[in-house]
């Protein structure tokens, strides 16, 4: 097993905040993995910020009437903050506009210039004469000469599905300015990806078989297609500024420096040692991402890293997912179709774990996946209250209520104690076959199922009825339940940080290390439990009415424009 584990979260664009499809999709998935990881002893970097370049956010602070730097100040700080209170625990959420970055990726494009790793061409390109600016095919719009939508994109409508080329649009325009775009000429460095195919058909098609079959096929898929040189650097004014001379007025493409920033976030963090993570044989390094992005990940920045050389290492493993949809409609940002994780801390304070809860239980892991409000509620009343929270205040009131709050001795096991405990190691395997394997819902199932087992155990012994005859026998139901209740602190602890925290106060330990899961006495005789209070409360249907009427208010909204 190799000695390092390097994980890394797609950077997100700071030019709008976070919402549960990017939740879902990447952050919570890696968030549970780097836990467990760390619960393991296994030595960990978790890295992310901010990508902060590339034309939407220019445009972006275009129509807000402000500039790029204050789009993305204003954007990094909020989802900065609001992955913090949402317990995403990065080692480093930092910025592509950081110095570090700056400095770093213009270093990585120099070195690779020098060494004759690029080819330069000119082109033609789509140019708005207003805006001075050059377009990238999204940013053309017109009519569709498919099916007359007036709203179709450069590159695709999507009002039928077609695949477009800007010159096929009926009255182009520039969706900066509105002016009609003219071709001009325009000289650029490209990383020729063709010359990397014949390896990245060995490394990843012969070597990486184990990938998830969407991340695989995708690979696949672009490889046979056959690879093509691709443009490193922009015609912008905003971004890192190509670090060679004559190259005036042009930046690194934002997908050229963005994957950069997970190295250059490392050297910030770590000044001295980023070198053991990055370019040691003994780091295993995983890129948690959205499937829009696997080609970034899987092709073209590995290629990046081959073309430096000088010890970079490559993914071991690229768990892509799939897009999360919200009630039934994909999941937009400028449609304002969206769950915004600041909004949700907002109105469901403390109910962080309500959305972890959800989002991994409904992972898009496989394939897309819808998120719907009546499923949010029911999952935390009946799956959350109902078994995990029920089992634990049973469990600790009784405790209370008959022993003190020590931890009662417990007597000869009964079958039914040793079935209910023999789940403990079964499901601890389980948990971690599946995390291991990139399979969150699995893994939640497995710990949950652990409390349904709790909770099934009290019900069926009853001690709060058997203690009218017999205390003996009631100490061993509450030894056996308290044992399973600190079994439960282990086994949530990746998926549940905030829950388990409150659970460990109330049962009064530290938190405990993966391994005590499935050992015996995790709670010694006479341990001193904390206070009782309830683990998770019931969400009302008000609270969720609220939710649907505002989104059905957003909707009514796009339907009358
Ligand atoms: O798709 C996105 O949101 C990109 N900002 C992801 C960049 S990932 C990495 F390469 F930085
Ligand atoms: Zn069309």
């Amino acid at each position: 097993m190799k000695k390092r584990n390097l994980i890394t979260c797609a950077l997100p664009y700071a030019n709008g905040p976070v919402h549960i499809g990017h939740l879902a999709g990447v952050y919570v998935p890696a968030d549970i993995y780097v836990r467990y990881l760390r619960m393991r002893g296994r030595e960990t970097l978790f890295v992310c910020g901010s990508d902060e370049h590339g034309v939407p956010i220019t445009i972006a602070a275009r129509k807000e009437g402000c500039t790029p730097q204050d789009i993305v100040d204003k954007y990094h700080a909020l989802i900065k903050q609001s992955f913090a209170d949402f317990g995403i625990s990065f080692d480093i959420y930092s910025r592509t506009t950081s110095a570090t970055h700056h400095r770093y990726a213009a270093q990585f494009f120099r070195k690779l210039y020098e060494e004759g790793k690029f080819i330069e061409k000119e082109t033609e390109q789509y140019y708005d004469p207003e805006a001075k600016v050059f377009l990238a095919d999204r940013y053309i719009v017109g009519t569709c000469p498919k099916c007359g939508n007036p709203d179709a994109y450069g590159d695709q409508c999507e009002k039928c599905g077609s695949t477009l080329s800007p010159e096929e649009l009926i009255n182009p325009h520039s969706k900066v300015s509105g002016a009609e775009p003219v071709k001009k000429k325009t000289r650029h460095w490209y990383l020729p990806l063709d010359q990397y195919e014949p390896w990245l058909r060995e490394w990843i098609l012969d070597g990486h078989k184990e990938w998830k079959t969407n991340v695989y096929g995708q690979c696949k898929s672009w490889l046979d297609g056959g690879l093509q040189p691709r443009a490193v650097s922009r015609d912008l004014d905003w971004g890192v500024p190509v670090p060679v001379e004559g190259a005036e007025g042009k930046v690194l493409y934002v997908w050229f420096d963005a994957p950069i920033g997970y190295i250059s976030n490392t050297i910030e963090l770590l000044p001295d040692s980023w070198e053991t993570w990055w370019k040691s044989e003994d780091t295993r390094m995983i890129h948690f991402i959205g499937k829009d992005n696997i080609v970034f990940h899987c092709i073209v920045f590995p290629s990046m890293l081959k073309a430096y050389g000088d010890g970079f290492i490559l993914p071991e493993n690229v768990p892509a997912n799939e897009f999360l949809n919200l009630e039934g409609d994909k999941i937009s940002t400028s449609k304002n179709w969206a769950v915004w994780l600041h909004e949700y801390l907002q109105d469901f304070p403390g109910k962080q774990d309500t959305l972890r809860y959800v989002l991994t239980a409904n992972a898009p892991e496989t394939k897309d996946n819808d998120f719907t409000w009546k499923d949010f509620q029911t999952r935390h009343n009946s799956e959350l209250v109902a078994i995990f929270g029920n089992f634990v205040n049973r469990a600790v009131v009784l405790t209370h209520k008959y022993f003190g709050g020590a931890v009662p001795a417990a007597g000869t096991l009964q079958d039914v104690d040793l079935e209910a405990l023999a789940q403990i190691p079964l499901l601890k395997q389980e948990i971690e076959d599946n995390l291991e394997t990139f399979k969150f819902r699995e893994a939640l199932k497995a710990a949950m199922n652990l409390a349904r087992v709790g909770n099934k155990y009290i019900s069926d012994t009853e001690p709060w009825a058997v203690a009218k005859t017999d205390l003996a026998r009631t100490a061993t139901i509450l030894n056996t339940s308290l044992q399973l209740c600190a079994s439960l602190s282990i086994a949530f602890a990746p998926f549940l940080p905030f829950s388990v925290e409150k659970l460990d106060r109330i049962l009064n330990v530290a938190p405990l290390p993966w391994d005590d899961l499935g050992k015996a006495e995790l709670l010694p005789v006479g341990h001193q439990l904390g206070k009782a209070e309830l683990l998770f409360s019931k969400i009302e249907d008000a609270e969720i009415d609220k939710q649907v009427k505002r989104l059905a208010a957003i909707k009514a909204a796009r339907l009358a424009s």
